[in-house]
């Protein structure tokens, strides 16, 4: 049996397998048994490694160590305050798509606000009005109609806005169908043709500072071909634009850097962002200009877990299900995209392998954590720990089925703090009543 800190080559802090006392093999989060943390905090619980992801954010760094470039994290991937302030304090930057989430940077660190870009295809005027009175480091347009919105919304405050245009480069990358965003097809940016007649309109308007071009081609891309292509494309731009008279700084490549959900690769952390970044870094070659990255995903998700307790297992007709008291509305993305997590218990049994669904008690039968999936045998009260759900796990919950979202706890070497209580009835019926 393995587990995440066996077949990792790369030596990053986080979770590893140790044997306490010539017992079983258990999984740490740094200093703490998993098996403990649930006992003392409950079940389902997300735990995260605070080392973990600071290493993951100093490597990411240090990979793109040789140009003028900036980390706006993708606040989407965890919104949690305590994580935000944390990546604040090592001078990242944010990328936020709403209102909300910027409210959340301000939170987390109001000095980090001017190292904020603000992406999305459908931001209002509200959200607008907002981030330009913080005075966000650049907005990154997507549409002919934002682009007129937010002129006029400069203009009425006479305050000059960064911006750069956020090109839809037409670069397929392998993914699932609902994370991909680089073609035409998806709704995304600005077709690259469209963009060069849109760049002198908003350069003619007085309160438009045409700073950047932005691009984004999906999410959970592992392949590295595609973001060398989108590269390419956008630094063609900028060089037209520059001829053009168009004082380009900024290139803002996105984000996207998939993670290994199967546990497939050979390669470390700190070689595969070396590739990344090689590929980012080429195209870009002498255009000097201040990078600006939005990973998200590849940054916390494996620095986190989800701990949940089997209830029961149960044989229909020799399918095994185990029945686990978290659900699709703890961790939505096996339901959503079919996607893998690994599922361990948190003690390693030595058991015989079978194949079960890891199912929720949510009532529909798309609420899964695994499907088919031929792991250890477990039993009635076992822990299990859902491998690599830092990103796109707490965010995406929900309270279907009036489901409290669960405790989320992080571990920095022997300290574990709580940085989300669990919800209780009575936050979700808030705002509800009678009289209404
Ligand atoms: N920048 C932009 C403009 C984005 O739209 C996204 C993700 C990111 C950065 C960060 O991408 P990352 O580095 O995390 O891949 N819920 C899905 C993922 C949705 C991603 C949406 N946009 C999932 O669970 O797989």
């Amino acid at each position: 049996m393995s587990g995440p800190g066996e077949r990792r080559p790369s030596r990053l802090p986080g979770f590893l397998w140790k044997k306490r006392d010539r017992g079983p093999k258990t999984l740490y989060c740094e200093q703490f048994p998993l098996s403990e943390l649930a006992q003392k905090f409950g079940t389902p619980l997300y735990v995260y490694s605070a080392s973990m992801v600071m290493q993951r954010v100093r490597l990411f760094d240090r990979a793109f160590g040789r140009v003028p470039h900036t980390i706006c994290y993708a606040v989407k991937a965890n919104s949690n305050l305590t994580l935000l302030r944390m990546l604040a304090r090592e001078g990242c930057g944010f990328d936020v798509v709403s209102g909300g989430e910027l409210e959340r940077v301000r939170m987390a660190s109001p000095a980090a606000v001017k190292r904020t870009v603000f992406s999305g295809v459908g931001k209002t005027r509200e959200e607008i009005e907002t981030a330009l009175r913080a005075g966000i480091l650049l907005f990154n347009v997507e549409s002919e109609e934002e682009l007129n919105l937010l002129a006029a919304c400069a203009a009425r405050r006479r305050k000059t806005v960064r911006i750069g245009l956020r090109v839809n480069p037409e670069v397929s990358a392998p993914t699932h169908a609902y994370i991909s965003t680089g073609l035409r097809k998806h709704k995304f940016g600005i077709p690259i043709e469209q963009a060069r007649q849109l760049y002198p309109r908003a350069a003619a308007s007085r309160y438009l500072d045409v700073a950047g071009v932005s691009v984004h081609i999906g999410s959970q891309i592992t392949d590295l071909a595609p973001f060398g292509v989108a590269l390419r494309r956008v630094a063609a731009l900028v060089r037209e634009l520059r001829s053009q008279g168009h004082n380009i700084r900024y290139v803002d490549a996105g984000g996207g850097l998939g993670i290994d959900y199967q546990k497939a690769s050979p390669l470390g952390f700190a070689d595969y962002v070396a590739r990344y970044a090689k590929r980012i870094l080429q195209p870009l070659r002498g255009l000097q200009v201040h990078l600006l990255l939005e990973p998200g995903r590849v940054l916390v998700g494996p620095a986190g877990v989800l701990l949940t307790a089997v209830l029961y297992v149960k044989d229909n007709e020799g399918k095994r299900f185990t029945i686990v008291d978290a659900a699709m509305n703890d961790l939505l993305r096996p339901a959503l995209y079919g996607a893998y997590h690994e599922i361990v218990p948190v003690v390693a049994k030595s058991a015989a392998l079978r194949t079960m669904d890891v199912v929720g008690p949510v009532c529909e039968s798309g609420d899964f954590l695994a499907r088919d999936r031929k792991m250890e045998d477990v039993a009635t009260r076992d822990v299990l720990a859902v491998l690599d759900a830092g990103a796109y796990g707490t965010v995406l919950a929900s309270n279907y089925n009036t489901r409290p979202r669960p405790t989320e706890v992080l571990v920095r070497g022997n300290r574990v703090t709580i940085i989300r209580r669990r919800e209780r009835i009575a936050d979700l019926v808030r705002g509800e009543g009678f009289n209404h």
